[in-house]
């Protein structure tokens, strides 16, 4: 049975235990940098598996958008539903603060990186679309998506 509860600033350490799973999707400056500080001074969320920490979300509001900073569940227990969950409770805060449409960004298409089309999947199977795609100077992430839902008020 999975249990969600709003994130606090105690949970730094068991954020940082889930990202430490995922070091395909969240290198050494993003898990033990990024976010740390992030979780502490974003929102979110914190999803349970039997008293066990297996995911999180974190998210802001940006440029009329509920924004998703950081998503992440534990491998052992992804394609659960987990991540759909964390999703939609994104979904029910954007619509109780009456904001239309949420966001985030990830690595784009055309660099060839299975973990991120996995990435991709999900966000496409709950209604993600592309709205601006782009390059960067980031190695980590030299093509960028950008893409968002709207939100049924
Ligand atoms: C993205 C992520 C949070 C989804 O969490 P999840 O709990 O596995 O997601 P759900 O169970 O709700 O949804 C599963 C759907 O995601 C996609 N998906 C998940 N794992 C997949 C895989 N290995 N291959 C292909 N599609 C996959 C599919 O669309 C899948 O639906 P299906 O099982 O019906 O085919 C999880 O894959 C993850 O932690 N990824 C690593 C970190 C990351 O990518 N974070 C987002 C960028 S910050």
């Amino acid at each position: 049975m999975i249990a969600i509860r709003p994130l606090s600033q105690d949970d730094c350490d068991a954020v940082v235990g889930i990202a430490d799973n995922l070091p395909e999707w969240f290198d050494e400056h993003a898990r033990h940098a990024a976010i740390p500080i992030d979780a502490k001074h974003q929102n979110g969320f914190l999803a349970f598996d039997q008293g066990q920490a297996v995911g999180f979300a974190t998210y802001f509001v940006a440029e009329g958008k509920l924004t998703i900073g950081w998503l992440g569940v534990r491998k052992s227990h992804q394609r659960k539903g987990i991540g759909k969950t964390m999703l939609l409770e994104m979904e029910s805060k954007a619509r109780e603060l009456g904001i239309p449409e949420i966001a985030t960004y990830t690595l784009g298409d055309g660099i060839d990186y299975p973990p991120y089309e996995q990435t991709r999947a999900f966000y496409f199977k709950n209604g993600f679309r592309v709205y601006q795609r782009g390059t960067t100077d980031n190695p980590g992430c030299p093509e960028e998506i950008r893409i968002s839902k709207k939100i049924a008020q």
